[in-house]
């Protein structure tokens, strides 16, 4: 209902925008006036034609941002975990996809297909700035909430103190979940900024943490 209101409410103040209840335009992830491949604002993330690779990997969607090289960014672990993340650190997860920009090693405008340039994949340059500020995560996520672990019944199961993730009414929804793990967009949209930072769903009384944690 506060949706539909939103978008009525959008309509009427720029008749030319697509109704559309959430976009990344004007967020903080639309770099497009900030840097010098101005008005567009997918290219910052995605490209319709080559992107990263090959090989093409599934968890990159048309993939335009350089990659981190990044050997290792530890693990998060504890006396009470039961999930095993993997290291993300060489590899193609969801996560490192963000990590590309967010630990502030590679700039944010180098891109495998720069529009500004005529012709297919070019040699990605780092051009730009790094990140800077909170947005910084720096190369050690070994304090972080988890990422790149499976998240399943067995896991579950194994705490007593989760959602069990499959075939649940109240579950967290399947596309919170990449190839069953979880990752930075299992909490975070980088797509819409409604629920500021990014988050993938209101977090007022840690609602979006209760979608997965029986606590
Ligand atoms: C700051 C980086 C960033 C920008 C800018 C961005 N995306 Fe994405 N996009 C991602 C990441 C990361 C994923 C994979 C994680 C996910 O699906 O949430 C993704 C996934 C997708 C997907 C596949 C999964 C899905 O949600 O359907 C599509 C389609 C997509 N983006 C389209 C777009 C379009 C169109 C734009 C421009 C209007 C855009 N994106 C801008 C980072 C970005
Ligand atoms: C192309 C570079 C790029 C990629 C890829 C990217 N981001 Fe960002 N992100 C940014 C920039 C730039 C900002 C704005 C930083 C600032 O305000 O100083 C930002 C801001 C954010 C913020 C808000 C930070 C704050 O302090 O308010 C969050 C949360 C975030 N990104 C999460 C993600 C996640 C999760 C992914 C992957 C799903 C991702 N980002 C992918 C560049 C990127
Ligand atoms: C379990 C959920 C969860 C996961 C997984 C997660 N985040 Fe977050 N993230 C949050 C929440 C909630 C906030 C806001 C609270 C805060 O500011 O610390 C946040 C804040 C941020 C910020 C803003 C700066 C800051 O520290 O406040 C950035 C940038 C960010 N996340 C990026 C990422 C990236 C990149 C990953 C993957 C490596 C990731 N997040 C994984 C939940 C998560
Ligand atoms: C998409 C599902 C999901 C979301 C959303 C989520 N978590 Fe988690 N979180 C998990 C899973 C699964 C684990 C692994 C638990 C285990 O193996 O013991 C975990 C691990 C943790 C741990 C470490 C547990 C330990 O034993 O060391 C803490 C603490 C935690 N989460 C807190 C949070 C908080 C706070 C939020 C909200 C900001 C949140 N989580 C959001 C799925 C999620």
């Amino acid at each position: 209902m506060k949706r539909a209101l939103l978008i009525i409410a959008l309509g009427s103040v720029c008749a030319s925008v697509p109704a559309m209840g959430q976009t990344v335009v004007g967020t903080s992830h639309d770099m497009s006036s900030a840097l010098p491949i101005t008005q567009r604002v997918c290219v910052f993330c995605h490209t319709p034609h080559q992107p990263e690779g090959p090989p093409q990997i599934n968890t990159d969607p048309l993939w335009n941002h350089t990659l981190s090289t990044v050997a290792s960014y530890g693990v998060y672990s504890s006396d009470t975990l039961d999930a095993v993340p993997a290291d993300i650190g060489g590899l193609n997860t969801v996560s490192n996809l963000c990590m590309s920009c967010h630990d502030a090693t590679v700039g944010l405008g180098s891109l495998y297909n720069d529009p500004n340039i005529v012709g297919g994949e070019e040699t990605p340059t780092n051009a730009g700035t790094v990140i800077s500020g909170n947005a910084n995560m720096g190369t050690d996520l070994s304090n972080d909430h988890p990422v790149n672990f499976i998240y399943d019944t067995a896991l579950a199961t194994l705490d007593g103190e989760l959602v069990d993730p499959a075939g649940n009414p109240t579950a967290p929804p399947a596309t919170w979940l990449f190839g069953g793990s979880v990752q930075c967009a299992s909490c975070h949209d980088p797509h819409d900024n409604t629920f500021t930072p990014f988050l993938i769903a209101t977090n007022v009384q840690s609602a979006m943490c209760l979608t997965c944690h029986l606590k």
